[in-house]
This record gives structure tokens, sequence and C-alpha cells, in this order.
């Protein structure tokens, strides 16, 4: 007995230094994977444990693809079907791969099973349909992905380990392959989730946990970054993201969600879009924000820290309480024009709309947009604005002074740029006026104005000539805009 443990425990370093690294097309011509036309071929690869290179199934393969020594595939798993559907392969099964390329399963329609329970990172897309009722997945381990887009998810989907999602992660209850499928609602669950570029999540969910998301998109690289929820099911009961304080992008709130918080956020340029098929509240530590759209029934509108928005597009079947911030955001935006979501005893707690009779000029006059134009595209653009944080009145009274300052500062520079450009001007005065007699011909008018202003400039140096060429070191002054 001994004695065998000694051996094993000898064995095993033995095992683990017999590490074995295999080429997956060692003489074809495609040196980067290996076409697997069923799952026998996988059996060459028994004992490797790092394949260089990746796998393009066919999608004539049947059977599960099982690879369970493999802690490291270099490139990519493939299996793009052009035709609709591919209903041979059923399952994907690599117990100790740590570390792969990529993955993409595409129109998978009878794939029940993915498990990948050590799989730690995906260095780019991880993409896979899940067909059957019943189909599950195990992705414990995965801590960062590229992107993740995860079809027809039947069961609760859960990973517990992922904490960065670099670009985009998706999942989707809707099976596009076998679209009769009576699904039930599924909980999404990304305890640890910290930063992710776009979330998206779809279909059948009964419930969506983001204890810890922090930021969506956080540079800004993504066009599409942010978080789009579409719920399909009547037990979905709200989107609460309790630590989220950083988005640029887009949020969108679509389908059955009675209610969104976000609680942990101040200020983003963010749009954020909500067209719910059910009553919705909405409650937000918001101060500014991008474009707000809403269509819905709202039970509840509690912004009451927004003070800056570009758009305010809201239009509910019933009217709320407004808190007294957002009815000020919205005149300001909007001018005479009403909130029409608020209900008449907040807006009179509000006091009197100051636009009423506040005559503005014309090119201050705040535009109302008593009807704005239907929102609902796929991707509102919001209009961006010019940076007026005055909102409505005219020029400060620190603008006005700052004008006077700027118009003194540019006289007195004109005034002294005529006062060198005289001295060089006489000291070059015979090479001038030489020059001024060749071009006599061509352009003696010309020659005249510029010897007159020049003159001018010597004998008074009162005002400098419109004509006057500006110092070299000025500027054009800023144009004066309101
Ligand atoms: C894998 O290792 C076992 C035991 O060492 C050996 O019998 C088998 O032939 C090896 N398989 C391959 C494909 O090399
Ligand atoms: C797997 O191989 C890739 C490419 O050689 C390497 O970048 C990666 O770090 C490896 N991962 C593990 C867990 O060994
Ligand atoms: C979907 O279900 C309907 C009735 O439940 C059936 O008639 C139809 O053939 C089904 N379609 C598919 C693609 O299974
Ligand atoms: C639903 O998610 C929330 C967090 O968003 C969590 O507090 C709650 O326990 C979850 N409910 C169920 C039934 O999983």
């Amino acid at each position: 007995m001994i004695l065998l443990g000694v051996l094993l425990l000898g064995v095993f370093p033995i095992l683990g230094a017999l590490a074995q690294d295999c080429e997956a097309n060692p003489t074809g011509e495609d040196t980067t994977s290996l076409t697997i036309s069923e799952p026998d071929q996988l059996r060459a690869f028994d004992n490797c444990t790092r394949i260089l290179g990746g796998f393009s199934i066919l999608n004539t393969f049947k059977g599960p693809f099982v690879l369970n020594s493999v802690t490291n595939i270099t490139g990519f798993i493939t299996l793009d079907s052009l035709v609709d559907t591919v209903d041979g392969i059923d399952a994907l099964e690599m117990a100790n791969l740590r570390w792969i390329m990529g993955l993409r399963l595409r129109r998978t329609a009878m794939l029940n099973r993915v498990q990948l329970p050590s799989l730690e990172e995906a260095a780019k897309d991880m993409e896979f349909e899940l067909g059957p009722e019943g189909s599950w997945f195990d992705l414990q381990a995965l801590k960062r992905v590229e992107r993740l887009l995860i079809r027809g998810v039947r069961a609760d989907a859960t990973l517990p380990s992922l904490e960065t999602v670099d670009w985009v992660l998706s999942i989707d209850s809707d099976p596009r392959s076998n679209a009769n499928v009576s699904s039930t609602p599924v909980n999404i669950d990304l305890p640890v989730l910290k930063e992710a570029g776009t979330l998206n999540f779809y279909g059948q969910i009964r419930n969506l946990s983001l204890p810890n998301l922090a930021a969506l998109n956080r540079d800004g690289s993504l066009t599409w970054g942010g978080l789009n929820v579409r719920a399909d099911s009547v037990e979905f009961p709200g989107v609460f993201l309790p630590s989220l304080g950083e988005v640029n992008g887009e949020l969108g709130f679509k389908g059955h969600i009675p209610r969104i918080e976000l609680p942990g956020i101040e200020h983003t340029d963010a749009s954020i879009t909500i067209n719910t098929n059910s009553e919705v509240a909405i409650s937000s530590s918001l101060k500014d924000l991008g474009a707000l759209y809403i269509r819905g029934q709202l039970t509840a509108l509690n912004l009451s820290s927004l003070t800056n928005a570009t758009t305010l597009d809201i239009h509910s079947d019933t009217k709320v309480a407004c808190p007294i911030n957002l009815i000020s955001t919205h005149r300001r935006l909007y001018g005479t024009y009403e909130p029409p979501f608020c209900t008449d005893a907040s807006l009179a707690a509000a006091g009197e709309n100051p636009y009423t009779h506040y005559a503005l000029p014309p090119s201050l006059q705040p535009t109302p947009s008593p009807e704005p134009e239907p929102f609902w595209s796929p991707t509102p653009t919001p209009t961006p604005r010019p940076d007026s944080s005055g909102g409505g009145g005219g020029l400060s009274e620190g603008a006005r002074t700052a004008v006077i300052v700027v118009v003194v500062v540019l006289v007195a520079c004109a005034v002294l740029g005529g006062f060198f450009i005289w001295r060089r001007k006489s000291s070059e005065r015979q090479v001038g006026d030489l020059k001024g007699n060749v071009d006599a011909s061509l352009g003696a008018m010309t020659a005249g104005m510029r010897h007159g202003s020049a003159d001018s400039a010597a004998a008074g140096q009162e005002r400098s000539s419109d004509h006057d060429a500006p110092p070299p070191y000025s500027r054009e002054p800023p144009s004066a805009k309101g």
C-alpha cells in the first residue's frame, strides 16, 4: 500500500510534466483549425493539455463535442452554419479548459449543454445557442470575456465569477431556431459583475440581479454602450442597479418593467429610453442626464435631484406628482409648455411658470415643442445642445463685463499693431515706394490705399481703419453669441 502511494505520488508530477502540446492541424493547409465531422476524431487529442489552433465543426457533426484533458485552446472553436439551424451537435464538454481564444456555435438547435466549469477567460468572443427545453450551461469560473452572447437560455443563467465584460454580454431567452418552445421565465444572476461595455437582456426574465455593476461603457469608446432590457414576463419585478455610478451611451427599458431604480448615479450624458407596457415607477439620484424619453403608465417619477437634461420627452397615461426640480428643468427646456405628466397639484406647488409673463428677446425664446417627435426609433440620437448653462436669461452681468474687457483689449491691440506696422513701413518706405511704382499699372488703387492708411497711422494713430490687416498676434474677436 505504502509502495503504491509513493508510486502514485511519484507518477502524478510526471503526468503534470507530461503536459502535452498538440497542434490541431499539423498537416492541413489551414494551420489554425482542424475540421471536425464526427466525435471520434477528438480521440486523437485525448492526452493533450494544450491545443495550438482550434476546431471548425461541420454542420454534419452529430453527438457531443468532448475534450476533457485540454486546459488551453489557442484558437477558436466554430460552428457557423450557413443553413438555418444545425441539429447535430448536442453538447460541448471541456471539464478542464481554462483559456480559449473564442467559441462560436451559431444556430445549434439541438445543443442542450455547454459545460465549461473551469473556463476563466475567453480572449475574444463566445457565442452559443441552446435549443431544447431543459438546456443549461456551466460557466462558473468565467471571470473575463470580451463578448459573450447566449441565446435560448432555458434555465437560470448564473455567471458567479464574471467580473468584466470588455465589450458586450447578451443573454436572450428567445430561441431563434425553435420558436415554438414555450419558455419559462429565468433568473439572471451576475453577482460580481463590475464593469461592462454593453449589457443586453431579452425575453422571459423572472429576475435580473446586478448588485455590483458600477460602470457601463466607462470610457465611452463604444457607440452602442449601455444597457438594454426587454422583459416579456409579467413576473419581472423591474431593474434595480444599486451600484451603477457611470454610464456612457444609452439605457433602454422595454416591456413589462414595473420598477426602475438607479440610486447610485448622479451624472451621465447617456440617454434613457423607457417604453413599458406595464405601470412603471422610476426613481433615481440623477442630477444630469442626456435625453429622457418615457412612454408608458407612470406610477411614480422620483427624479428629485434632476436639474439638467437635454430633452425631457415624457408621455404617460397617468399623471404623477412631480418633484419641483423636475418641473423647473422642464420649464427651462420648454418655456410655457408645462410638463403634461405632472399632476395639477404638483405644478401648483412648483409655483407660477416664470416664462408665462417673461418676454425674452426672440433669439433667446425657448422653443416649445408641444408635440415632440415620436421617439421610438431603434436609436434615439440625443441632439447635441449648445452649452448654455444660463438657461433662459439674457447675458449675465459677468458675461457683459467680459465682452467689454475683450473689446477694450482688442482696440488696444489694434492701435499697438498699427504703431508697429508704421515703424516697419517707414523703414521700408523706399522699397515700398519702388514696389508701388512697379505695381502701379496693375493695382494703383490698392497700392495707394495701403500707403494712405500707413500714412494716417503715422500721422495720428487715432483709430485703425477697417482695411488694415490685423496685427499678427491678434485673433478674430470671439463672435458674440447669446
Ligand atoms: C493517451 O495516453 C494513454 C496512456 O498513456 C495511451 O494508452 C493512449 O494511446 C494515449 N492516446 C493518444 C491519442 O496518444
Ligand atoms: C493559453 O494560451 C494562450 C496563448 O498561448 C496564452 O496567452 C494564455 O495565457 C494561456 N492561458 C493559460 C491559462 O495557460
Ligand atoms: C408550432 O406549434 C404549432 C401548434 O402548437 C404547430 O402547428 C407547428 O407545426 C409548430 N411549428 C414548429 C416549427 O414546430
Ligand atoms: C431578484 O433580484 C434582486 C436583486 O436585483 C434580489 O434582491 C432578489 O432576491 C431576487 N429575487 C429572486 C427571487 O431571485
